[in-house]
Parts: structure tokens; C-alpha cells; sequence
């Protein structure tokens, strides 16, 4: 069915508002603080004055006989879907309503456990939020926690609502003390514009109409607040941005660049910079559904096609050539940790900033905020909520503006390598310049002249296993091996190692992450060597063995699974130390308090409750030589 006139006029009407002006914001309180009643309330009231102008609308068309019939308020609704399709798609709900000065999309966020991860997400896109307080508690940790939240994720607008005023008598003495404690609070962190409004979502006094029994505020009520509120960040004045969604060619002849814009204005003839490939080009056209643009703005999706071939793939950003991004691939930055299971510095995590995704690790936890109090502490690691500044360290460059320049490009997700889970959300501050400042050089001797002089091929085996698994005593007997058949090695052992490189290393998660790393360093280094390198370590997670194998060329790395039972490696027990974590004399233990995620993948498994070191060193020298060309031996 084609839509009616009137549907039209009305989605012309609507489009019209919305164009014009729309106020993203967020709630935050708990249910407790009538956090529900408030919104209910504007919702509500709102709606009520929208439904009046319609109806006026509507009275005045009929009059001039062009306006009647059927409305479709779903239209409100339309812009939200980019909001679903930002990756993380979780417990946030979004709300819409109008008047005629303002359309206003609100982010409803549940205050439980999740808050940060849910705050996150709602505050992405928002420039206001309104901070609700039960009158009769005040300023609560909540309070903080959250003003700080917001703070860091760039909301410099904030309304702080003192609820339910009739259960205080509306008193300006009670409303006046927690704005003192408030404003306090909030000139510590980057809050530019505070209101306060005492109101009663109970009542309605103060949210839409001015309270009569509040005679004393001459500040402006809830729905005053959010209309006048000046967020005036003008995506459409920022530098012009588009990460590449997807590469659009149909046939040879056309070649397209399709995304959405993220901040600016673009225009044919605009010079644009490739990033970050760094490759400048000018726009040719701008390609949609309903034909070509002669100009296209913040939030529009388009395609772009460009005056020259250049080789432009997904997650690149098209950028103004004249205020171009930043390029690097290492920042300090705020992190907020969204996930049950830790982060631990040096772990590799996804990082996906605009359509970009690349490999990340945190390589430096600087300090962790207390978020009630603005303390810095020290951490090893972040748990679900902690927020924290850290540098992180990228396996290769990207563009990005700082967060408080431009958040579309500024702000990026973590995602867990294996569950493909959101984990952290975190903001640019600037990029650490180390990187840039250094180059590799390339030496004349290399890896295959090194391997081909000692007639070999260079690679690592990676036993990983419990305690007491056997991984050091096959590692010599498949040496001894090796170095009888005129091959040349080295074994990296973890309890050697542990005397020396990884000597300031313990065992909680955290240093295994490191050990790991630094260990994985080396093996890459004695393999560049040209060597074949045993590796004799526990490597109880499989995160920092992919990233080791990663860190190898292809074929390189051989995974080798020591794998004897739990039972077996303690009956064997060759240091006392199933005993002595039996005893709770050793913490930490592999196995016993400490968990070890056997791989699922191994090149080769080796069961050395049942076959002898003998055996297992040949089973070992039987893959060698099966794998490679020049074999092993
Ligand atoms: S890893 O987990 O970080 O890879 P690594 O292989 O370097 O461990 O060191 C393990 C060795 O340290 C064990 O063989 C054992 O001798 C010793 N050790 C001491 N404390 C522990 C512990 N809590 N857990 C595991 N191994 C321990």
C-alpha cells in the first residue's frame, strides 16, 4: 500500500523536526531514585503536548484540506538502527518523544551490575545526561560513579534532577545542600554545563509545568532544561570523516566507497586523504539509493567514488585532506572494563575503532580510577567496572583523533579474541609518539641465509602442559636428538628463564601473561637465529599461545600438548610442589588453584603417562621430518 498523503506530509513534517534538531541523552540513577517515574513522566506529558500540536496540525491542514488520516510515529523510531548496529547490542533502551522546539532520543540504562557497560553504550552517542537523586539521600557513591563515567565518555551537558521533592517538603535548603555537594564533585571532571532542577516525577512539579510549591527555583524545569540545553557540538562542523564499510563494485566500471559519515560535510571536488595508507585523492561523486548529492553530512550513509584508483579496503577512514587525522599505533587512553573475566595488560584483544578492527594489547596499566573519589591506584589488572588510563599497543597503524577533538573517531571497543565479546569500551587522549620515531633496519644476513647455512629449517615447538607433565624432560631428550643429527637448537625453559629474564615475574594471571610474552620474544628472536627452539613452559592460557604462534611466520610455530592427567603429574610430583599447594602452602598453583586451558588445536599431543621419553623424542623427530622439506634430520 502506498503511503496516503498525509503519511507523506507527516514524514515530511517529522523529517523536517528532526533534521532541525535532535537532543541525544541519558538517564542515570536507579530505579530507587524514580528513575522510571521521571521518564514515564516526560514521555507521557510530552507526548500529550506532541499529540496537541498534531492535532493542531491536523485541524489547520484540514482547513487548507491537505492534511488527515493514518500517522506513522515509527518514523520517530528510524534513527535508532544505527545505535543497534554499533556492536554492542545490549540491555539499553531508547525512547523517543518530541515538542516543537526539540525531538529527543533517550538512552534508558538499568543501573545494575552492568552499569558501566550499559552506561557506555547509551552515552556513545549522547551530548546530555540528566543525573537523578533521591532528595532525601543526596549525593550517593552512585552519583559519582556515574558523573565520572560520563565525564570520561565526553558529556560535558549535565542536568542533575533532585527527585522527589514532595517527600522533603520541598525544601530549598535540602535541594540547595546537595547542589553544593554536587557541583563540588563535578568541577573536578570535565562537566562545562550544569543545571539543577528539583522536581517531583511523582507530582510533575518542576518536569514539564513550573511547581507551585517550589516557588523558590528560578531556574528552568526538566523539559525547559533539555530544550535550551546549547549542545551545539555540530558534528556537521567537525573535520569530515567516513570509515569504510565496505568496498562497493559491481562491475569493473564503478568503484565505490560506501559508508556512513561519522563528522563533516563532504562535497565532489573535496580533496580527501586515504588513511592510513596516507594516499590523497579528490571525491568524485556522491552515490546513493535516491541519486547523487552535491553534499552529504554527519550520519547520512553514502557511497564516494573517487578521481583516482587508489586501493581503499574496509575500516579505512575517508578524511578531509585538510584537517587529516592523527596516525599511530600506540595511545594512552582511558579504558572501561566491561567483563567478568580481568583484563591483563599484555593479553592480545581485538580493538575496533570506527569500521577497523586490529590486534591490541594494553602495555601499560598506569593507574586505576577510583571513581567515587578520583584517587589513582595502582593495578595489575582491571575487573568488571574498573576504569583505568593505559597505554595501548596495536599490531599496526590506524587514524583516530583524540576523543575530546572527535568522538567517532576517537572512541574504540575491545573485543575477546575467542567469544567475540565486547570487554572494554575506551577513549583517545593522545598518541605516544615512540613508534613513529623508529625504523627497522634490514640486515643483509636474514632468517632463511642463517637456516639455510645450518641446513635447517628454523622453527619452534611449543610444549605446554602442567607441572610435572614432562614438557622439560622431552624437550632434552628431543634435543639431544637434534643435536646428534647436526642440528642446531636452543630450549627456553620456564623454570630457567624464571632465574633471570622473567626473574621479577610471579604466578597470578597477570605475570603468566608476561612470561608468556616476553618468552615468545626470545623464541621469535632465536628462530630469526635460524634455530630450531624448544619452548618448556606451562603457557596455561590459550590467548598468549595464539599469540605466540601469531608472532610466527606462517608454519613456524608447532604446538606440542605435553598432556599427562591432573592425577598423574601430581602422583609424579618431582619438586613437592602438588604437596605444597595441596597443603595451601603455595598459591597460585597450575592446576590446583589456577586454571590451565588445555589447546584445542595442537600439532602434536604427547602422552607421557604412556609411552616412554624415548618414544615421545622420536614421535616428536617423526613430525619434523614429515613437515618439513628438509627434514629435521
Ligand atoms: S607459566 O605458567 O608462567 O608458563 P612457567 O612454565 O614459567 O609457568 O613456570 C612454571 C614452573 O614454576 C613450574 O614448573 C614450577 O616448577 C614453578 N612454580 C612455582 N610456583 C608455581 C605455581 N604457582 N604454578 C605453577 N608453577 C609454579
Amino acid at each position: 500500500m502506498s503511503p496516503s498523503a498525509s503519511t507523506q506530509e507527516f514524514r515530511a513534517y517529522v523529517n523536517a523536526r528532526e533534521k532541525r534538531d535532535i537532543l541525544r541523552f541519558i538517564t542515570c540513577g536507579s530505579v530507587d531514585d524514580g528513575k522510571s517515574t521521571l521518564i514515564g513522566r516526560l514521555l507521557y506529558e510530552s507526548r500529550l503536548i506532541f499529540q496537541d500540536q498534531l492535532a493542531r496540525l491536523e485541524a489547520d491542514s484540514k482547513r487548507h484540506g491537505t492534511l488527515g488520516g493514518a500517522l506513522d510515529l515509527a518514523l520517530l523510531v528510524d534513527g535508532l538502527q544505527a545505535e543497534r548496529e554499533q556492536g554492542i547490542t545490549i540491555d539499553v533502551a531508547y525512547r523517543t518523544f518530541s515538542t516543537d522546539k526539540r525531538s529527543f532520543i533517550v538512552a534508558d540504562t538499568p543501573g545494575h551490575e552492568q552499569y558501566t557497560r550499559n552506561m557506555a553504550t547509551g552515552a556513545s552517542t549522547t551530548d546530555l545526561a540528566i543525573v537523578l537523586i533521591d532528595a532525601r539521600k543526596g549525593v550517593m557513591p552512585q552519583t559519582r560513579r556515574h558523573t565520572t563515567i560520563l565525564s570520561l565518555l565526553g558529556i560535558r551537558h549535565v542536568i542533575l534532577a533532585i527527585n522527589k521533592m514532595d517527600l522533603v517538603a520541598w525544601s530549598q535548603t535540602v535541594h540547595d545542600g546537595i547542589v553544593e555537594v554536587y557541583r563540588d564533585f563535578a568541577k573536578r571532571l570535565d562537566v562545562t554545563d550544569l543545571t539543577c532542577v528539583p522536581v517531583s516525577a511523582l507530582t510533575g512539579d518542576n518536569v514539564i509545568k513550573p511547581s507551585a510549591a517550589m516557588g523558590w527555583h528560578h531556574g528552568p524545569t526538566l523539559l525547559q532544561a533539555l530544550e535550551s540545553a546549547d549542545v551545539a557540538t555540530d558534528r556537521e562542523r567537525l573535520p569530515f570523516r567516513m570509515p569504510v564499510q565496505w568496498v562497493n563494485r559491481p562491475d569493473t566500471g564503478f568503484r565505490g566507497f560506501a559508508g556512513t559519515i561519522a563528522s563533516g560535510l563532504v562535497r565532489p571536488g573535496d580533496s580527501v586523504l586515504i588513511c592510513p595508507a596516507h594516499k590523497l585523492s579528490t571525491v568524485s561523486r556522491i552515490v546513493t539509493a535516491d541519486g547523487d548529492l552535491t553534499c552529504a553530512r554527519a550520519g547520512q550513509a553514502v557511497t564516494l567514488t573517487l578521481a583516482d584508483e587508489i586501493d581503499v579496503s574496509r575500516g579505512d577512514v575517508i578524511a578531509s585532506a585538510t584537517h587529516p587525522p592523527g596516525q599511530s599505533d600506540q595511545f594512552a587512553c582511558y579504558l572501561i572494563w566491561m567483563h567478568e573475566n580481568a583484563l591483563l595488560p599484555n593479553r592480545p584483544y581485538l580493538l575496533k575503532i570506527g569500521t577497523h578492527v586490529v590486534g591490541a594489547q594494553i602495555t601499560a596499566l598506569k593507574y586505576k580510577l577510583n571513581v567515587e573519589s578520583l584517587e589513582r591506584v595502582a593495578a595489575k589488572a582491571l575487573e568488571l567496572n574498573d576504569i583505568a588510563y593505559c597505554n595501548v599497543s596495536l599490531d599496526r597503524q590506524i587514524a583516530f583523533d583524540p576523543y575530546r577533538e572527535l568522538r567517532e573517531t576517537g572512541g574504540f571497543i575491545l573485543i575477546d579474541r575467542y567469544t567475540r565479546a565486547t570487554v572494554g569500551a575506551g577513549t583517545i587522549d593522545f598518541a605516544l609518539r615512540r613508534a613513529s620515531n623508529l625504523t627497522r633496519h634490514k640486515f643483509a644476513v636474514d632468517k632463511p641465509a642463517r637456516s639455510a647455512q645450518k641446513n635447517q629449517k628454523a622453527c619452534v615447538l611449543w610444549l605446554t602442559g602442567l607441572s610435572g607433565a614432562g614438557k622439560s624432560t622431552t624437550a632434552n631428550a628431543v634435543e639431544q636428538r637434534l643435536h646428534a643429527l647436526g642440528r642446531h637448537s636452543y630450549v627456553l625453559d620456564g623454570d630457567n628463564l624464571r632465574h633471570g629474564l622473567t626473574k621479577d615475574l610471579g604466578f597470578i594471571p597477570a605475570d603468566r601473561v608476561e612470561n608468556v610474552r616476553r618468552i615468545a620474544e626470545v623464541a621469535k628472536l632465536f628462530v630469526d637465529a635460524g634455530l630450531i627452539v624448544l619452548v618448556s613452559v606451562i603457557s596455561p592460557f590459550r590467548d598468549e599461545r595464539e599469540m605466540a604462534r601469531r608472532m610466527m611466520e606462517e608454519g613456524e610455530f608447532i604446538e606440542v600438548f605435553v598432556d599427562a592427567p591432573l592425577e598423574v603429574c601430581e602422583r609424579r610430583d618431582p619438586k613437592g610442589l602438588y604437596r605444597k599447594a595441596r597443603a595451601g602452602e603455595l598459591k597460585n598453583f597450575t592446576g590446583i588453584d589456577s586454571s590451565y586451558e588445555p589447546p584445542e588445536h595442537p600439532d602434536i599431543v604427547l602422552k607421557t603417562g604412556e609411552r616412554s621419553v624415548d618414544e615421545l623424542a622420536d614421535q616428536v623427530i617423526a613430525y619434523l621430518r614429515s613437515r618439513f622439506e628438509h627434514p629435521a634430520g
